[in-house]
């Protein structure tokens, strides 16, 4: 311990320096502007982490880095128990306290059942929906409110399919800020819905799908002093980077094979790729997983944008699915993730309704549960087994980006048998049939409930 401490003390651990760039013209500017969109191109800005050069090498020593990190675990500081400060040395630097509810530090679980309806071996799951607010958007909250907060912003606001909007309005109220909520009219669920009411958010529910929502708001900060916090911003997507570090720790700095990820608005595949590739540039990781992200089919502009377009171009579409949280058809961050499936050589695909209500109910009887969304993971990986792309002995993750309560009126629908009625995918709804619990009613008798457990036994 004492040389471990001696260790630590002779070599410093100090973030390396940080800086905004424009992924298209390469534009550093000093701030971003309201919007954050590049002053030049108007697309996106990412942080850079100086790694590169001498000065920012030398600032870091991988060994002691993953000691320092574990070592927190047992810090009861706050910025030590969140799972995204944790690792504060990749991350820009902020000034004060963050603003955290002790976010991060998600399990990864096996899914044996889950496996074997892909045809792998095993399979683990990450479980992003075991954070404050029941989603990954925690992981990029802390760090985007906290930066929010720093540059003395009063009021933040998103445009969201729910789960951001949660997410930010609980940072906003532990941050002592105002929140605003933008969120399409009846196409979200109700558990997100009551999150933000709770925190505290002014919720406006627009007449519009999630894109018409993000045009309003982009034009709203240009007019007012409000800071944006959809992932456009990427202070938010340095903190979602922690998820792989995280997981990477988890999995004893042994990267897996394939990592899979569900696709909206491209923010959190992009931060995920991100984080891996500064952990290989940086030696933290010998090699690369191939990062793998799937989409509905009703909301497909990536997927389709690699198909038809060869990833040159992207055709917003309007979307939709009963996957609510990914009913999006104009990603924002499509550059950003198709630079990470490029860098770590992975796939897109998308899957069908049927397919994802199927695979959610296998990561359910697997105990663990997720959101439709996060679902699509599971059904994509099955389409990639079957393609080859995926190897059944290979080491798989799955990032489940929303807890099960999050959409109970799916779930319900999904076991009464009638998610699907009226729709054109009534047809496919033979195959969900064994994976179905309806609840029962009966009788207040023992008789009752014995007769159905004994017909229970009998048909499975
Ligand atoms: N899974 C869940 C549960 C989500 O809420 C989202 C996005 C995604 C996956 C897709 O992630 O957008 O980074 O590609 N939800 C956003 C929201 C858009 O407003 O809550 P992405």
């Amino acid at each position: 311990m004492a040389n471990r401490q001696a260790k630590m003390n002779s070599t410093t651990t100090e973030a390396p320096s940080t800086q905004l760039r424009c992924i298209n013209c390469g534009a550093v500017p000093e701030r971003a502007g309201q919007d954050f969109r590049c002053s030049n191109c108007g697309d996106l800005f990412e942080i850079v982490l100086n790694l590169r050069s001498p000065a920012g090498r030398a600032s870091l020593n991988n060994d002691v880095l993953k000691q320092l990190w574990r070592d927190r675990k047992t810090s009861l500081a706050p910025a030590d128990t969140s799972g995204v400060w944790r690792f504060r040395e990749l991350l820009p630097t902020l000034k004060g306290e963050p603003i955290t509810l002790r976010e991060g530090n998600t399990p990864v679980y096996e899914l044996p059942r889950s496996a074997r309806t892909a045809g792998m071996q095993t399979l683990r799951a990450k479980h992003q929906g075991m954070n404050p607010t029941a989603s990954f958007k925690d992981t990029g909250m802390t760090t985007a409110a906290s930066f929010a907060r720093q540059e003395g912003f009063r009021w933040v606001a998103c445009a969201s399919t729910g789960n951001t909007s949660a997410s930010m309005a609980a940072y906003a109220a532990r941050g002592g800020m105002r929140s605003l909520v933008l969120i399409p009219e009846g196409k979200i669920s109700w558990g997100k819905l009551s999150q933000s009411l709770d925190y505290g958010a002014v919720t406006c529910q627009l007449r519009t799908d999630f894109d018409g929502c993000v045009r309003v708001l982009n034009e709203l900060v240009k007019r007012k002093p409000i800071y944006l916090l959809n992932s456009v911003n990427p202070y938010r997507l340095e903190g979602q980077k922690t998820a792989a570090i995280e997981l990477l720790e988890q999995l004893d700095w042994h990267p897996p094979d394939h990592i899979i990820v569900p696709g909206g608005n491209l923010g959190n595949s992009s931060a995920l790729g991100k984080a891996l590739v500064e952990m290989k540039d940086m030696g933290l990781i010998s090699r690369l997983p191939k990062l793998s992200v799937i989409q509905a089919e009703g909301a497909n502009p990536f997927f389709r944008s690699i198909r038809e377009h060869g990833g040159r171009k992207l055709v917003p579409m309007e979307a939709d699915t009963l996957a609510t949280a990914i009913r999006i058809g104009n990603p924002a961050s499509w550059k950003k993730a198709l630079r990470v499936i490029d860098a770590t050589e992975g796939m897109v695909e998308q899957v069908s309704e049927i397919e994802m209500a199927l695979a959610k109910a296998e990561i359910g009887s697997d105990g663990v549960g997720c959101e439709p969304a996060s679902a699509v993971t599971l059904a994509g990986l099955k389409k990639l087994v079957k393609q080859g792309f995926v190897k059944p002995n290979e080491d798989v993750v799955l990032i489940l980006t929303g807890h099960v309560l999050k959409d109970p009126e799916f779930t319900l629908q999904f076991h009464r048998g009638d998610l699907f009625a009226g729709t054109p995918y009534a047809s496919g709804t033979p195959t969900l049939k064994p994976q179905q619990r309806a609840p029962l009613v009966l009788d207040a008798e023992v008789e009752a409930v014995l007769r159905t457990l004994e017909q229970f036994e009998a048909e499975t």
